[in-house]
């Protein structure tokens, strides 16, 4: 297998082929979800609920990242695997100013990032284009930004009314001028996120919680395997169930993703 590219997702996206992304956070897992056949890799902040015991994603500092991309970066060099690796900007570290952004996103790519993900909308835009001018490849997140639950209120669904749809629509559209090349997409409407999907060229959608028509789909390692601390979120399968192992788990991902079977329908009530 040939090393996961922008040109080979913008290859599949073309082809209509499923783009599968998972998060890990250590060497093992993540050479295991690689030969697993996912194509993308997320070192998510989630690792600070998932790794840490943390109430949110809020405590996750920037040496915790870079500490979990090399790890995960180790592990994919070791077995020569040829996953796409992204990682997360965590909280307060881009926010400040875009040379704070730069200097951060630095961090994870020096640790073996080949992308960076960063929350929000509208004003981040200028932040992005940055990044981007500069070489680093970026993954915009918008949606339910778990970093800002408080000021969300909570972990719910994200533009569900006429405005909140058409603003999130519109800063869709400006990380993609921007110069984003991949958007998570969390916990908003299917249809509002299938519309993103067809209007965005360049910009691979990537879907959590959000409807089986976006370009690709993300899910927590753990989530999928049927562990978690907290409560399950409503969108998530347990694909360990009917595997016999964590590969056997991940594959049945890959499978059911890329033929269209997760998410489901009924997993939505948004
Ligand atoms: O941190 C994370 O795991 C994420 C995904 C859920 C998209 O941001
Ligand atoms: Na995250």
């Amino acid at each position: 297998r040939r090393p996961v590219s922008l040109p080979r997702l913008a290859q599949m996206r073309a082809a209509g082929e499923k783009i599968t992304m998972l998060t890990a956070y250590d060497a093992t897992f993540a050479a295991v979800a690689d030969a697993a056949g996912v194509e993308c890799i997320l070192v998510g902040d989630s690792l600070g609920m998932v790794c840490q015991g943390l109430p949110s994603t809020v405590g996750v500092t920037l040496a915790t990242m870079v500490y979990h991309t090399e790890s995960v970066a180790r592990g994919l060099h070791r077995v020569q695997g040829t996953s796409w690796l992204v990682a997360d900007l965590p909280y307060g570290t881009y926010a400040e100013s875009r040379e704070q952004a730069l200097r951060s996103a630095c961090a994870l790519m020096q640790a073996g990032a080949h992308m960076v993900k960063i929350e929000g909308g509208g004003w981040i835009t200028p932040t992005v284009e940055f990044l981007v001018q500069r070489g680093i490849p970026v993954c915009g997140h918008l949606g339910l930004t778990p970093q800002t639950v408080h000021a969300l209120g909570g972990y719910r669904v994200q533009g569900k009314s006429d405005t909140a749809a058409r603003t999130l629509r519109q800063h869709a559209h400006e990380l993609e001028q921007a110069g984003a090349a991949m958007l998570v997409l969390e916990m908003v409407p299917a249809a509002l996120a299938a519309e993103i999907t067809t209007e965005l060229q360049h910009c691979h959608t990537i879907g959590i919680g959000a409807g089986k028509g976006t370009a690709g789909q993300v899910l927590v390692l753990h989530d999928m395997l049927g562990m978690n601390l907290g409560k399950m979120p409503k969108f998530v399968h347990n694909f360990m169930q009917d595997a016999g192992s964590v590969r056997g788990a991940i594959e049945a991902y890959v499978h059911a993703v890329k033929e269209g079977r997760f998410p489901d329908d009924a997993l939505h009530a948004w």
